[in-house]
């Protein structure tokens, strides 16, 4: 058996212990509940081993959608819920009736998660799996521009970071510095969870997230008054360009499988795709998230800006600029790429969370976007140094970019599918 034989088989095990029947959790211990773009990535390497489960991973997503048509960030597992968790994550304001979710969403990764499970299934089983889950992804992109985009600006916004799966990334942080952080004393937290603190988001960050979310709760996390009370409102650059990626998807979905797009949804997705376009800096020749407010770009270097390459969004002569800063060495091409801030930034910290280190699941999307441009050395170059990553530390949350030492929770859901999904490609 060779190691990659070896590796795609400790992959698939990873993804069997952290099955719980219906979804799957991101890590045993630390991550006992279902996240929203994690199951899309579990489900897109699962669709490779086990079609009919990746099916099953995506419709439990549908059972905590709530009646505006919100898919929650978070369903909780109500047998492992902590009492302090609840408090955290947010109220549950309108969860379905016997779920409990969290009240804020994650980026919209799902149209395109069910686009690829589909081309994996019989035609029968796809017809079954579209029909059922169709009006669940038109309430939900229905819902995000509606409620968050209600200027019908093409961008919609996010009011927590969480809501942007990097919640302690630069520009995060400097979007959240308006608010006053509410004391919290993370360590007895992380110690629980068995973390190191070195390696999440500090006590300080975690503060300003509290207290936004204390915000939010008085507003009822009612998206219009949160959108006219919240000092924070970031056009958040991935999260968007994982929209525009999904509204494709649900728009090719459609055609080819004979399922209807609202009209008010298809300007919606034309509006989005001009839109990007606004979140390009000409000066550093990069994208960025802006402030909804101020309509300022949030100018702090972050891998977020690679994002619109797996959106296919980027013009051809950008596209090109950001493969080359992508491959600049000493700052992203580091020797496990890519880190999350640049290796050559003031702001870079080498175990931190989203302020530094290599993530599998960013990699993947980076991959699969160079490969969509045609760039198949530079991808082909990615793909191994994240195999060998895995190789070296095992199936991590995030990993050092300078030595590939891993970081964070042990035996990851998505490190695991998505290496299934890398490696069946060879
Ligand atoms: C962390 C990550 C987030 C992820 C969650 C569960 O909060 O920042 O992106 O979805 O863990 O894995």
């Amino acid at each position: 058996m060779s190691s990659g034989d070896q590796l795609y088989e400790q992959a698939a095990a990873v993804l069997s212990a952290n099955d719980r029947q219906t979804w799957t959790a991101p890590a045993r211990g630390p991550y006992p509940h279902q996240w929203l773009w994690d199951s899309c990535f579990i489900a897109i390497g699962l669709a490779k081993i086990n079609p009919s489960r990746a099916v099953i991973e995506l419709l439990s997503l549908t059972r905590g959608q709530w009646s505006n048509g919100m898919l929650p960030g978070m369903i909780y597992d109500t047998a492992v819920i902590h009492r302090w968790e609840a408090g955290i994550w947010g109220d549950q304001v309108e969860s379905p009736p016997g779920v409990t979710t969290s009240a804020l969403t994650q980026p919209p990764l799902l149209a395109v998660a069910v686009s690829l499970v589909a081309e994996t299934l019989t035609a029968v089983a796809r017809r079954q799996f579209l029909d059922t889950i169709w009006p669940c992804l038109l309430a939900y992109h229905g819902w995000l521009y509606r409620e968050r985009d209600p200027d019908g600006s093409g961008l919609v916004s996010l009011v927590h970071p969480w809501e942007s799966g990097w919640e302690d990334t630069p520009y995060w942080n400097q979007a959240m510095s308006k608010v006053s952080p509410i004391h919290t004393s993370m360590g007895l937290i992380y110690w629980l969870r068995g973390f190191d603190a070195g390696e999440r988001a500090s006590g300080d960050e975690v503060g300003h997230m509290r207290s936004q979310l204390k915000l939010l709760e008085q507003v009822d996390f009612d998206s219009r008054r949160m959108l006219k009370q919240s000092a924070v409102q970031v056009q958040d650059l991935p999260f968007n360009a994982l929209l525009i990626a999904s509204n494709r998807a649900l728009a090719e979905m459609g055609e080819q499988y004979g399922y209807g797009v609202p009209i008010n949804l298809t300007t919606n997705f034309a509006a989005a795709e001009a839109a990007l376009d606004e979140l390009w800096d000409p000066a550093s020749q990069q994208y960025y998230s802006r402030d909804r407010l101020t309509g300022q770009l949030i100018k702090r270097p972050t891998s977020a800006t690679f994002v619109p390459l797996y959106a296919g969004v980027a013009p051809l002569r950008r596209a090109r600029l950001l493969k080359n800063l992508l491959t600049r060495p000493g700052t992203y091409w580091a020797h496990y790429p890519v880190p999350s801030v640049p290796v050559s930034d003031a702001q870079y910290d080498e175990r931190r969370y989203w302020r530094g280190p290599t993530w599998v699941n960013l990699n993947w999307l980076i991959i699969r976007g160079l490969e969509a441009y045609g760039w198949t050395t530079e991808a082909e170059h990615l793909r191994t140094t994240t195999t060998q990553m895995i190789a070296r530390s095992g199936f991590r949350e995030y990993y050092s970019a300078l030595t590939g030492d891993g970081l964070g929770a042990h035996d990851f859901s998505w490190t695991a599918a998505l290496y299934l999904d890398l490696a069946g490609n060879q």
